[in-house]
């Protein structure tokens, strides 16, 4: 396992070849994957069968040989263990029955109980049974503030108008709502750790929605607090963390901070750029823009390789996509990258 591509990269060691994974590599691009899915109304159910995450996690490795796996779940098992009640809708994606609506509410929250999230641990269990034996899995949750948009918000939305008007309204309450989220990340991550994950990603999907000061306020400020959490813990101490960032207001350079394995870049960085200011620092994860996999197979075997030469002499980079895989792409798409990468 320790000499995986994967956890040597998160070293910052050399691979001849770099480790490939990528953003919901289980989804529903995958025939394979739609036709277990149609088997559930609601996909939260599905999360909460171990089994079938583990045979989920375990599809994309079994078609393209991966080199790393992630749980499969989500980041929104979190808030919904707040009782926020969680339901992804047909088309519509995650909606909140019970979104935070006011300071109230949030002084109001239960605590954390997080038994009422056994089924990830048990998925991560499972999953462990069946991934090959030096295959590393990766756990994962939202950063703090992410899972706060969505909580405020109810759900997904293009300008999340709902959240920024409430932070205006009510930083203090978004404040201690912050608290609570990044300890129930520690309390989640940690035990993800105990069940058996070899690394973790920290997902801050909604980072763009903020400027460089809020950012560093709300968003950034919460993550180091959980990363240190992480790093003081003796049972999560070794365990390297990855953060995504999307489309931040802040240059990458001054994001990072060494608690940190990885940074995982989003398509609109400057890989090539940020790498040289970062090396020997951390490693490096990205940044291909998951829309040129929807382009021709000479188009993706260029734009993988101009990735993968600028990254040739970066001591612990991984190949990945900067930001999710759609349902749009084509499984045979995905084969054209993986072969440029190894070819
Ligand atoms: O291989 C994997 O990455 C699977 C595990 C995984 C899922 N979600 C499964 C999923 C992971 C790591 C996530 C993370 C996640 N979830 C993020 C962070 C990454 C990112 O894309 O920025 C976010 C923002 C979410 C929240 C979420 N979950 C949304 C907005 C949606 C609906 C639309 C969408 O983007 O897919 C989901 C549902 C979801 N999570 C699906 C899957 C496979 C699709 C559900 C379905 O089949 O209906």
């Amino acid at each position: 396992m320790n000499n995986s591509k994967f956890l040597k990269a998160l070293r910052q060691e050399k691979n001849e070849i770099p480790p490939i994974w990528f953003m919901r590599q289980a989804g529903r691009y995958l025939p394979e994957y739609q036709q277990i899915r149609r088997g559930y109304k609601n996909f939260l159910d599905m999360c909460k069968e171990p089994k079938t995450c583990a045979e989920l996690a375990m599809q994309p490795i079994e078609r393209f040989n991966l080199d790393a796996s992630i749980l499969f779940s989500d980041i929104l098992t979190i808030p919904d263990a707040f009782d926020l009640g969680l339901a992804f809708h047909e088309g519509e994606g995650p909606k909140f029955s019970n979104p935070i609506s006011s300071p109230q509410h949030i002084s109001g929250l239960e605590n954390f109980q997080i038994e009422k999230l056994s089924y990830v641990f048990r998925a991560v269990e499972e999953t462990k049974k069946i991934l090959p034996d030096a295959l590393p899995l990766i756990g994962f949750c939202g950063s703090p503030w992410t899972l706060a948009a969505y909580s405020i918000e109810g759900g997904g939305s293009k300008d999340f108008h709902k959240t920024k008007n409430f932070l205006s309204e009510h930083p203090e309450a978004v404040k201690e709502y912050l608290e609570i989220m990044t300890d129930a990340c520690f309390q989640y991550l940690k035990q993800q750790v105990i069940s058996g994950v070899n690394a973790l990603q920290i997902f801050d999907s909604w980072a763009d929605l903020l400027s460089s000061k809020d950012l560093e306020t709300y968003s950034l400020s919460y993550t180091r607090k959980l990363a240190r959490k992480l790093k003081e813990d003796p049972i999560t101490s070794d365990i390297p963390i990855i953060l995504f960032e999307k489309a931040p207001r802040i240059e990458v350079t001054e994001i990072v901070f060494s608690d940190l394995s990885c940074i995982s870049l989003h398509w609109s960085d400057d890989i090539k750029n940020i790498s040289l200011n970062l090396k020997n620092q951390l490693s490096i994860q990205g940044n291909l823009n998951p829309t040129f996999l929807l382009e021709s197979d000479e188009t993706i075997w260029t734009e993988t390789q101009n990735i993968c030469s600028a990254m040739k002499d970066f001591p612990g980079f991984i190949f990945n996509l900067g930001h999710g895989i759609t349902p749009d792409i084509k499984p045979e798409k995905v084969q054209v990258m993986i072969d440029a990468v190894r070819s």
